[in-house]
């Protein structure tokens, strides 16, 4: 059922405020500042290290991850996709968590990958949307997204009820470990739950996003640049992008772009930045102008600070409401995925069932 939606991508990317406040409020039961795990939980102080394995769209989501469980919880984390994990038969020493990210839980790599670390790692966790999967069931403990069942082959809910369940864990790691007073960590939790309303303010500004899709439809390579966190929501949204639109879609570190992917620019290739008003943004507004310099077509997504300060220039901008940087990308999915929607559509692909490819790779 579609709910009213021409297709089922549309209706998940709708779903999102709901779902991603279901998550919170099973993490972040109201009355309390504290973080509640199923089952009997787990305490980060004494784990020295934290491995991060997954595949496409939830390898992206560990990546995010990765900045929050080192910024916040001052924990180190490798981060890797379960298909080069599980053969090149890495160290697990002493200390190691190891944590799997999976909607379906039943993807062929990643399942090997957490069997692999069975019996090397201190403690196996699964972030998972599929409670009764096998990722779950031989997960010590499975951490459920609650999205809901997710039908379109492009992730789209299940990314941000990934991260969401992700940026919690890093915040009960940060206060297990003693990195993070109880003032801040009520401060990151009122704003964690203040992230379902942003989400609906963000997914009011469809429309612009439509029109630039229009235009996006048109082309044959587009370019996605953010730093920080925003990196890795780049190579989310130009995953995205290609699935659905077939369109080829590329991901840089904006800080990457003079080191060869700025030879590729010219009026043709729209160039996606992701810069939210944030302690980086000066960085990457000066990769962004370096763009433009050369002619290239940029469409920014940032706040109304950013795009005050960086608009003159840009082809189109897209406004986002103000966000705790923290959150900026669980927020900022929703304008990547918009966009690579309407571009689909725009070009009369089949949204929710790309060719060649499957919602749940069971085989490697
Ligand atoms: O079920 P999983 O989360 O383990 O699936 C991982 C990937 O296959 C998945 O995220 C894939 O990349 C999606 N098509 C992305 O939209």
């Amino acid at each position: 059922d579609k709910a009213g939606h021409k297709h089922f991508m549309a209706k998940e990317i709708a779903e999102q405020p709901a779902v991603v406040g279901e998550a919170i409020a099973h993490y972040l039961p109201a009355g309390d500042d504290t973080v509640r795990l199923p089952g009997e939980g787990i305490d980060f102080s004494g784990v020295s290290r934290l491995v991060l394995v997954a595949c496409g769209t939830a390898y992206y989501a560990c990546l995010t991850a990765k900045y929050w469980f080192e910024q916040i919880a001052r924990l180190p984390v490798e981060v890797d996709v379960a298909s080069e994990f599980r053969y090149r038969e890495p160290p697990v020493p002493a200390g190691t968590v190891a944590l799997f990210v999976s909607q379906s839980g039943e993807t062929a790599d990643t399942l090997a990958a957490l069997r692999y670390c069975r019996g090397k790692a201190e403690k196996i966790l699964s972030v998972v949307n599929v409670p009764e999967s096998s990722i779950a069931r031989e997960s010590d403990l499975a951490l459920p997204i609650h999205a809901g069942v997710e039908v379109g082959v492009a992730s789209t809910k299940a990314f941000t009820c990934q991260l969401t369940v992700l940026l919690i864990l890093a915040l009960k790691a940060a206060a297990d470990r003693g990195q993070i007073n109880a003032e801040t960590l009520a401060d990151h939790i009122a704003a964690i739950r203040g992230l379902p309303q942003l989400m609906n303010v963000a997914l009011d500004d469809g429309e612009t996003v439509r029109r630039a899709a229009q235009w996006l439809a048109d082309t044959r390579d587009v370019l996605f640049l953010g730093r920080g966190m925003m990196y890795p929501l780049a190579l989310e949204g130009a995953l995205k992008l290609k699935e659905i639109s077939y369109i080829h879609a590329e991901a840089y570190a904006s800080g990457e772009l003079k080191h060869g992917p700025i030879a590729l620019i010219d009026p043709t290739m729209p160039v996606v930045v992701l810069a939210p008003m944030d302690p980086l943004f000066d960085k990457t507004v000066s990769n962004m102008q370096e763009v433009m310099a050369r002619k290239g077509k940029v469409l920014l997504i940032s706040d109304e600070a950013g795009l005050e300060t960086a608009r003159d220039g840009v082809w189109v901008t897209v406004k986002m409401p103000d966000v705790a940087p923290l959150l900026s990308p669980i927020l900022y999915a929703l304008p990547a995925q918009l966009l690579a929607y309407h571009t689909a559509v725009a070009k009369g692909t089949d949204v929710d069932q790309p060719r060649n490819l499957a919602k749940s790779v069971t085989v490697e």
